[in-house]
This record gives structure tokens, C-alpha cells and sequence, in this order.
């Protein structure tokens, strides 16, 4: 048993990351042939990815994938931490499976992710959840085979999720989700500790990814007809700083423009670790996508400074401005917390203000909440709740205003889109726009998977419609 531990997960030590080769004994494979798995993704991209990685990994011990958890002989939550509705998501859904666990017995049942590294987690699950088979943490991901194989044979909980500064596993397995789409990790962790954020305890310490490894992951995606790659980090612009060589992720960006992908995003950036040398490669690579996830998280200096953000608005503005003025046809999109401990109705109005400046083409907002270990915890929070809704609704009701007057723009154009598969809306198919825009539209099925060029026809403030013209 390896429990996670709060105290370990915030330590950063000098210790050199170690990169280890992922390995499957030969025992394992194919050694579950009989056997269909469940999994549910919860959270970022970190953990899509994650997922990948898992469904990969489950499919070598011979497993096969299904797609209602009713069906299978083990599910898996891969879990998220970021906020308590999150959480509360991944317990109902536990309800739902120990329901059916009373007449199913032999159903195999655990969670991984970011939950899966919280030591207030864990010890819930040791006290209310024993009839789970097992937990497996984000550093433990490489070991799923053997834990899987163990907790059939065996019906004890096992916890594999212990808190460490984390290594690099290469050659892991990928059980991609798209033909065309790709997701390409460039670092693992982070050590920003923003002062509201889980993510430095639930993912370790900063390690970037080798160069070479990257590159010839993109290459290879490139070989297998990918179109798009999206690399992968909590604070990619950071890049290459803890491996001290001379690279960073201007050089990095500028490597993968030159294996000849023909999409490439990134995210997310913090604005702290943006460079001018990352805009001027932006800018100079058509196949470097212009589109810029840019969390802002508050307009208010008071409150930058409390979150540990490390910039001004003014500072963000600055590279707001510098961004739109040097990459043609921008886009940048936000996220932004309300209700953080001390924010007054001056300082929510402040945020209001900056929205009002930038007028974001897309902005993610949430109310703060509150995560155990996290220096913000501790802090004093007198917004009731309902105040801080009011807040949500109006920066919301903002919000969606200059995404539609920015999508209104596009009306009448022709743009990219890389179409990837049908759409929710019956009789269209999908796509995004290289400024990330979802585009519905209509076009004959053969175009699934290429880039086409779109007339747009009506904007609306999530999405786009649109028709195919050559
Ligand atoms: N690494 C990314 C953020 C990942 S989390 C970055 O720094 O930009 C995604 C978003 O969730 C954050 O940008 C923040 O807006 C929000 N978030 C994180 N912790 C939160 C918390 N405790 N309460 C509310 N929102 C939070
Ligand atoms: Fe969290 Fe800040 Fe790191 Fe983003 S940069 S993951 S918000 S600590
Ligand atoms: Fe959630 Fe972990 Fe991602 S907390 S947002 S799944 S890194």
C-alpha cells in the first residue's frame, strides 16, 4: 500500500528526474482476454491523455473497451481535483457503481487521477469506499497492468498513489481518441503554487519532457496522417527551465513547426513564462495555430497578488496587447476565478473592467473553491455564496456578449476548419476554425479528417455554422 501524503506532496527537492522506460511483463499480456473495461475522464486534457494512456495499456493485457459501465468487468474514474463539484461528480458516480457492485459482484472497481493523489481522498475511500478494489495515482499510471491483473486475482483495496516529486515514463502505450487530433505531453507538474491550486500537489514537480522525444512523437504523427497536435502542459511556456540546457519553448515550438504538422496548439500558458520570442515564432510558422489560452484569473492587483500569480494587469495587458498586435488574426481565450477570499465588489469590478479591455474570444469562469493544503484554504472568506453566483452571472452574461460579438465577425467568411467527425447536430458535420472555433457545418462525409475551407454562415456565442466551398 502506497498512500498519498500531503506533507511530500508539496516538497520540491533538487533530485534529478529519472526517465524510465515503460515495460509490461510478459506474463501480463493478453492475460485478461475475456475480460471488458469501463472508463470515465473527468478534468483537463492532462488527463484525456492520461486516459489514452490507460486504455492502451489495459487493451496489451487483452481487455476490450465498452461503452456503458453497466457491461463491464472493471471501471475506472479517472478523476480530477479541481474544484468540490468535480469531486462530488466522482462520488455520485461511485453511488451509481456500488449499487450495481451489490449484484455484481466481481465487478472490479477504482479510481485513478488527481483524486487518486489527495491524501483527504483516500483516507474517505479506506473509511466509506472498502468495497473498491483499488486507487492508482498520476505517478503510478505505467503500473496499471500489474495492479489490474493483481486486483482480479485478489479482492483486497490497494492503494498505489504515492505522493513523489515524480519521473518521466517514456514509451508508454497510446490508444489515441482521434485519427487526426493528437495530444502531446511536453512536461509533467508544476511548481507555480498558485495559491488556490491543486494541481502542484496532485501532479508533482516540474519535468519537462527530452527534446528528442517530442519531436519524434510529432514526427511519427505526422507519418501516421495526424493533422493537428496539441502539446501538452500546466505551464508549457515554462518549457525546458528545469532541465538547464539552452531550449526552451520558443526553440521547442519552432522544432515542431519544422516536422511539417499541419496544426499545432499548446496549452496552457501562463502569462508569467510568455516570451517575445515565442510571439515572433508564433507568428512566423503558419502551421503554429493563432489561437492563445491566456488565464487571466482576476482583473484586480490586490487579487493577482494574493492568488500568487505573479503578474499585474497591467503586465497582462501589456502582453495582451503585444500578442494581438504581432500575431495576425488572433485569438485568446481566458480563464477567470469570482469570489476568491478578499474579493470586494471593487475588485470584481476591476475583473469586469479588464474584461471589458480585452474582449475574449472565449472565457472559462468558475467560483472559487476551496482545496485542502492549498495556502488559500486558510485565507478569510466572507463573500456568502449567493453574492458571489450574482458575480458568475454577470461576468458570465459579459463574457458571452464579446464571444458573439467576436464570432459575428467571421460572418460571411471563408475559413480553415479541420473537419473531425459528425456532429452533435444531426445532418452536420464538425470542426475548429485555426483560431479554435467550433464550427458545424454541412459537407459531404469523404471530408472527415482534412482541412477544408468554410464559409461561415451564422455566429453563434458557443459555435459556428458553416458550408463547405472549395
Ligand atoms: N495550468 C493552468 C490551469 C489549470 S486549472 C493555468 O495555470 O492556466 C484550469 C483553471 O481552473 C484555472 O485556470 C483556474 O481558473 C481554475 N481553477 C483552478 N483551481 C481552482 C479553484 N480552487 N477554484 C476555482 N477555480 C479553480
Ligand atoms: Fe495551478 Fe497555477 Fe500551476 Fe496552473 S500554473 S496548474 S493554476 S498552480
Ligand atoms: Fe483536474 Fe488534475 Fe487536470 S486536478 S484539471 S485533472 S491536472
Amino acid at each position: 500500500m502506497n498512500m498519498p501524503n500531503l506533507k511530500e506532496a508539496k516538497k520540491r527537492t533538487k533530485n534529478k528526474v529519472e526517465v524510465k522506460k515503460y515495460s509490461l511483463k510478459n506474463e501480463y499480456k493478453n492475460s485478461l482476454k475475456d475480460k471488458t473495461f469501463y472508463i470515465k475522464t473527468y478534468g483537463c486534457q492532462m488527463n484525456e491523455h492520461d486516459s489514452e494512456n490507460m486504455r492502451a495499456i489495459l487493451k496489451e493485457l487483452g481487455m476490450t473497451e465498452v461503452l456503458n459501465f453497466e457491461d463491464a468487468d472493471l471501471i475506472m474514474l479517472n478523476t480530477c481535483s479541481i474544484r468540490e463539484n468535480a469531486h462530488n461528480k466522482v462520488f455520485g458516480m461511485l453511488g451509481r457503481i456500488k449499487h450495481l457492485k451489490q449484484t455484481k459482484k466481481d465487478v472490479v472497481v477504482g479510481i485513478a487521477g488527481c483524486m487518486a493523489q489527495e491524501e483527504v481522498v483516500v483516507k474517505e475511500i479506506l473509511s466509506k469506499y472498502k468495497w473498491m478494489d483499488f486507487v492508482i495515482g498520476t505517478h503510478n499510471i505505467h503500473n496499471l497492468g500489474e495492479i489490474i491483473v493483481n486486483s482480479f486475482n485478489e479482492k483486497k483495496l490497494k492503494i498505489e498513489a504515492e505522493s513523489q516529486e515524480g519521473d518521466i515514463i517514456e514509451g508508454m502505450p497510446v490508444e489515441r481518441t482521434s485519427k487526426y487530433k493528437a495530444f502531446v505531453n511536453i512536461m509533467y507538474g508544476c511548481d507555480k503554487f498558485c495559491t488556490y491550486c491543486i494541481v502542484p500537489y496532485t501532479r508533482g514537480k516540474q519535468r519537462s519532457r527530452n527534446k528528442e522525444q517530442i519531436i519524434n512523437e510529432v514526427k511519427e504523427l505526422v507519418k501516421d496522417g495526424y493533422k493537428e497536435v496539441t502539446l501538452l502542459g500546466q505551464n508549457v511556456n515554462a518549457y525546458g527551465k528545469d532541465l538547464n540546457i539552452n531550449y526552451n519553448m520558443a526553440n521547442l515550438l519552432e522544432d515542431v513547426a519544422k516536422t511539417g504538422i499541419e496544426r499545432i496548439r499548446f496549452m496552457t500558458s501562463h502569462p508569467w513564462d510568455f516570451t517575445d520570442e515565442m510571439i515572433e515564432i508564433i507568428a512566423k510558422y503558419d502551421n503554429i495555430m493563432p489561437s492563445i489560452h491566456l488565464p487571466v484569473q482576476s482583473g484586480s492587483n490586490k487579487i493577482l497578488k494574493l492568488m500568487g500569480r505573479r503578474y499585474t494587469k497591467e503586465e497582462y495587458l501589456k502582453l495582451f496587447n503585444k500578442i494581438k498586435e504581432k500575431i495576425k488574426n488572433v485569438s485568446i481565450s481566458t480563464d477567470i476565478i469570482v469570489g476568491f477570499p478578499g474579493e470586494t465588489e471593487s475588485d470584481f469590478n476591476d475583473t469586469l473592467t479588464l474584461v471589458n479591455t480585452c474582449k475574449f474570444d472565449l472565457a472559462y469562469t468558475f467560483i472559487f473553491s476551496k482545496r485542502v493544503g492549498t495556502p488559500a484554504e486558510k485565507m478569510l472568506d466572507e463573500t456568502p455564496e449567493e453574492e458571489k453566483e450574482q458575480r458568475l452571472y454577470k461576468l458570465n452574461e459579459l463574457v458571452n456578449k464579446y464571444a458573439l460579438e467576436n464570432n459575428k465577425k467571421l460572418e460571411g467568411k471563408i475559413v480553415k476548419v479541420l473537419v473531425e467527425g459528425k456532429s452533435d447536430k444531426e445532418g452536420f458535420l464538425m470542426g475548429y476554425t485555426e483560431t479554435n472555433k467550433l464550427v458545424n457545418l454541412k459537407a459531404n462525409e469523404m471530408l472527415i479528417g482534412k482541412i477544408i475551407n468554410v464559409k461561415i454562415l451564422e455566429a453563434k456565442t458557443w459555435s459556428l455554422n458553416g458550408e463547405y466551398v472549395k
